[in-house]
């Protein structure tokens, strides 16, 4: 969707919108349109119960007196209530109200008294959520059987500060661009994206910003002692891969010994179970078993993107979990790049394995200042908080809190779960020094998360279980059905809180 800011001018021709905050206190450029049109829209508010309340909408089709096709009136709240998330919510609202109307909309905003964010900020951040919403994913699909009701793809906001909005508006949409990088990650069927061409997209596509990105094979992952990441790829026909991606935004005079912050993803481009294969129905979801890596690539995109005055690691694990007669068997052993040994009792809980060696070797080799985990890594976490939050476990009061308060600020929420040796225990088994699942008694969640944090040393880390958060099965304002790239908004967030 293309963006352009302007300054204020009278709502003439095509398609308007204009708003209200509760309580039926139109802005001025509304009240001075209803002047125009002799009261038409205060009329059709009264008939149709409109007053402004947060994401109310209504119609108003080719007022009389004057060359509009539609105005849209929309509802902003109390204007105390006014915050840069709750106006992408109502940018996205917007854009799914106009689907199917036209081409292009002009969106006129102004000051809302007592509100704390001025019409620029107000402008910015409602444009920032029709764009987060106007995603899709129709690549394989005809022309003719694409979308009929496409959506408006020009959207000119008239403003109060159009300079101060524009500006805004910059970061704000590479921040989408990163999103969007996810949702097609996340999206694309495992036949086409298997961790070689994942990690050929991001050489091509984060190299151009800036991005040093760096892909590990088989062969040098081997060199390295990683025996826990390979044994996951040994029943695949496809090399797994693991690509390290550095940002250095720092400015030179603070480069030096500066250490980096670093986020770490799951990329499982498809998880049949292996062995332990998993049953038929439902099987397909696990495209999506990326999520992890497809987040991490998303906000290293992002922060590139906006240029980010920050030292950023991301670091993915690339594998394809397959069933075949080079694959892992319940019961084998293996060795991970710490030295510790696994014993795979059951090939399907494969996250950790992978993750083990990533999380290692971004420890061992950068000594980062936190360490970040994503992954779509049990099925427990969606019976424990189904699709509203992610769980998060970590070993750091501070870091988690900061974590927990960039989701609450923007949305995308995670609510913290307990560690504790008593779980730890479950790990232990006679014939090495962990196995990769728990005795079956519950917790399945915690269990996988003490199983990581034996990978992890004194650094600060948190592992964000995003199995439930990671494809939308509705639509709600901001994301469209689909992949929701949950964990780039909150990453971007957090980073831009505490770390530039
Ligand atoms: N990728 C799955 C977890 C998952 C399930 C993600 C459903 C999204 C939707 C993971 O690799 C897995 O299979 N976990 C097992 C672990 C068990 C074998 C200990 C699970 O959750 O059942
Ligand atoms: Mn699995
Ligand atoms: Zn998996």
């Amino acid at each position: 969707m293309k963006v352009s800011f302007a300054n204020p001018a009278a709502p003439a021709k095509g398609i308007a919108v204009v708003f209200a905050a509760e309580g039926g206190k139109w802005t001025s450029t509304a009240a001075a349109l209803d002047k125009k049109l002799k009261g038409a829209l205060k009329r059709a508010a009264k008939a149709a119960d409109f007053d402004g309340k947060k994401k109310q909408t209504m119609t108003v089709l080719a007022p009389g007196g004057s060359s509009l096709d539609r105005v849209l009136c929309v509802g902003v709240g109390k204007p105390a209530d006014i915050t840069a998330e709750s106006m992408a919510e109502t940018g996205g609202v917007i854009y799914a109200a106009l689907k199917g109307t036209g081409k292009s909309a002009e969106m006129h905003v102004d000051d809302v008294p007592r509100s704390k964010l001025k019409a620029a900020d107000i402008a910015a951040n409602l444009a920032y959520g029709a764009n987060l919403r106007a995603y899709a994913f129709e690549k394989y699909k005809g022309k003719e059987k694409r979308d009929k009701k496409p959506g408006i793809d020009t959207l000119s906001v008239k403003c109060d500060g159009s300079a101060a909005a524009r500006s805004a508006y910059g970061d704000l949409a590479k921040v989408a661009e990163g999103v969007y990088y996810t949702r097609d990650l996340v999206s694309e069927p495992a036949n086409i994206l298997y961790p070689a061409e994942f990690a050929k997209r991001l050489k091509r596509d984060l190299t151009k910003l800036g991005v040093k990105v760096t892909v590990l094979g088989e062969a040098q992952m081997k060199k390295l002692g990683m025996g826990s990441l390979l044994s996951v790829g040994d029943g695949s026909a496809r090399e797994s891969q693991m690509v390290v991606m550095e940002w250095n935004g720092l400015p030179p005079s603070k480069r030096k010994n500066s250490k980096p912050i670093s986020f770490i993803g799951k990329g499982v481009c498809f998880d049949t179970g292996g062995i332990s294969l998993k049953p038929a129905a439902g099987m397909d979801d696990m495209k999506w078993d990326m999520g992890g890596a497809g987040v991490v690539s998303g906000l290293m995109m992002a922060l590139a993107g906006r240029k980010a005055k920050c030292h950023v690691i991301g670091a993915v694990g690339l594998v394809e979990n397959m069933p075949d007669g080079k694959a892992t068997r319940p019961g084998d052993i293996v060795k991970s790049m710490s030295g510790q040994t696994i014993e795979i009792l059951n090939t399907d809980a494969e996250g950790r394995l992978v993750l083990c060696d990533v999380l290692h070797y971004v420890n061992t080799k950068f000594k980062p200042e936190f360490m970040v985990n994503l992954a779509t890594l049990t099925g427990a976490i969606i019976i424990s908080l189904g699709a509203e939050r992610a769980g998060m476990f970590s070993n750091d009061d501070k870091l988690s809190d900061k974590i927990f308060a960039a989701g609450e600020t923007i949305g995308e929420r995670v609510w913290r779960f307990p560690l504790g040796e008593e779980y730890d225990r479950d790990l232990d088994t006679a014939a090495a020094d962990m196995r990769n699942i728990g005795s079956g008694r519950g917790a399945g969640s915690i269990i996988a998360a003490q199983f990581l944090k034996r990978f992890v040393g004194d650094t600060p880390w948190a592992h964000l279980d995003i199995a439930g958060v990671t494809w939308s099965k509705k639509d709600t304002p901001v994301v469209p059905r689909g992949g929701t790239a949950f964990g780039v908004r909150l990453l971007e967030r957090f980073v831009a809180d505490n770390y530039e």
